[in-house]
């Protein structure tokens, strides 16, 4: 009668050795701090920038239907994420974001999605080829649909309404009825945000990209730019690269273009953020499966506000941005403070911070801003965003942004963080893969008077396709690493 006993307690005391096993070399990552938080602890403090709904009730249905629905994004999906920009931040890989200030439902169509892979695609085997590092490739795409707005209403001859707070929120035109927030709406961007992803995975796994012939770009442009030749020699080492990837591993391109693309978004609208954050079997914690790498935006990035509450809690990686607005003397408790709610364990590839000063501040303030991060002795991933500090009206009242200010601010950032012994691990710009004409220079020269020829955003300015490969080619020149 002995047997089974023994039968019995061997696997138990395996099982018991076995969990015992995993508490010891499993990080405890996001449960030390979180027994206070919940997905809608934010709701206790102030959030900015949310839109005033007139109807709560439909918008806790709003939510209520939104929380049910199958997650974007997933776990495994973030966490490998993650892992990645853990490893950017430490100089081994090198992290490219790029997509629309903001998302609108209408151009939620083929070409649009598929010529914003295709220029990020490209930049990335440009920057591939100058950083010699691997390139992660994360979209603003797939849900970046709100929008902080610096007032919550607009006034119009006498008619004051509610402002465009992103295709998540109202409508841009200005009457009462498209500017009235709607949370039905919120089901439409999830909507939008599935279509998009579902369309970009196909694409990844057809292999949508031929790498095999970077000459076939669209290069015209180059022509008109005296560094045409480098130009073009730098897509001819990329074609070089490829043949001799293939015949020295024996995979065809087209398995090795099955890249990852990731997912991000301005995590601005809390009730949405909230709806789409789950917990996951057998993971710790709590993941906002709305998008892989949601940031929190300049104007909410208070201490004490909504949005570094709700964000702390969430197991994905994040980013902050941080601006001008932050004096270089507030730096240091602003930053250690903010790393102290957000990055508590040092985990590593949770924390990016998108330093966006614009070309005439940033070597003023990206010094202190460093020397702040190094003081808190943990790893945070720095990321230069040069749209956001360098955006200017033409005379006759268009916002456009200069590529020389753009480019200028990225080439300050990376000396800057070289001289403080830091390394810039990354870029965040606003682009599309059309052929738009929002942003002044670039090897065309286009200039404010060419602004108005096909100007689509309804938000900030963007690189045309033909100005964002020219700004990877331009910065994969300065990004080659030093020993
Ligand atoms: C944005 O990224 O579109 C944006 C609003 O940026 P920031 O928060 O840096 O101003
Ligand atoms: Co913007």
């Amino acid at each position: 009668m002995g047997q089974p006993v023994e039968v019995r307690v061997l696997p138990s005391a395996l099982y018991r050795e076995a969990l015992l096993f995993r508490s010891r070399t499993e990080p405890k990552y996001g449960e030390s701090h979180m027994n206070d938080w919940k997905p809608e602890s934010w709701t206790a403090r102030t959030a900015l920038h949310q839109p005033t709904y007139p109807d709560q009730e439909q918008l806790s249905e709003a939510i209520g239907e939104l929380a049910q629905l199958p997650p974007l994004v997933t776990s495994s999906e973030i966490e490998s994420l993650k892992a990645e920009l853990a490893q950017a931040a430490v100089g081994e890989r090198f992290l490219l974001q790029g997509g629309d200030c903001a998302e609108s439902f209408a151009e939620c169509a083929s070409s649009v999605i598929t010529n914003k892979l295709k220029i990020l695609l490209q930049m990335s085997l440009v920057l591939v080829q100058g950083t010699q590092r691997r390139v992660i490739r994360v979209g603003r795409f797939a849900g970046q649909y709100a929008k902080p707005r610096s007032t919550e209403d607009e006034t119009r001859d006498g008619v004051a309404l509610p402002s465009y707070f992103g295709d998540i929120v109202n409508r841009p035109a200005f009457d009462e009825r498209s500017r009235r927030p709607d949370p039905w709406r919120m089901m439409r961007g999830y909507e939008r945000s599935a279509l998009t992803l579902n369309f970009i995975r196909a694409l990844i796994d057809g292999g949508f990209a031929d790498l095999h012939h970077p000459e076939y770009w669209e290069l015209d442009f180059v022509k008109h730019s005296p560094r045409a030749k480098e130009y073009y020699e730098t897509v001819r080492k990329i074609g070089e690269s490829v043949r001799f990837m293939e015949t020295l591993t024996g995979i065809s391109v087209a398995d090795l273009s099955r890249v990852n693309f990731y997912t991000s978004h301005e995590g601005l609208l809390l009730p949405y953020e909230q709806a789409m954050t789950r917990q996951v079997p057998r993971r710790n914690g709590w993941y906002n499966l709305s998008t892989h790498f949601p940031w929190i935006g300049m104007r909410t990035a208070g201490l004490d506000d909504a949005h570094v509450e709700f964000f702390r809690g969430i197991r994905n990686p994040i980013a902050v941005k941080i601006g001008p607005s932050i004096e270089p003397a507030m730096l240091p408790e602003f930053v250690s403070r903010i790393v102290d709610a957000l990055h508590p364990d040092d985990e590593p590839g949770r924390l990016t911070f998108i330093h966006r000063y614009g070309a005439s501040k940033v070597a003023e303030h990206l010094p202190a801003l460093i020397k702040a991060v190094q003081a808190t002795g943990r790893t945070v991933l720095m990321v230069c965003d040069p749209m956001h500090g360098n955006t200017r009206n033409t005379a006759s009242g268009i916002k456009t942004r200069s590529f020389e200010d753009i480019l200028h601010e990225l080439e300050n950032s990376i000396s800057i963080h070289a001289e403080c012994g830091s390394h810039l691990g990354g870029v965040h710009f606003e682009l599309t893969g059309d052929n738009v004409t929002e942003c002044t220079g670039g090897a065309r020269g286009l200039t404010d008077d060419d602004l108005q020829d096909g100007y689509r955003s309804l938000v900030d300015p963007r690189l045309n396709y033909e100005q964002a490969l020219e700004m990877a080619m331009l910065i994969a020149n300065r990004l080659v690493p030093s020993s």
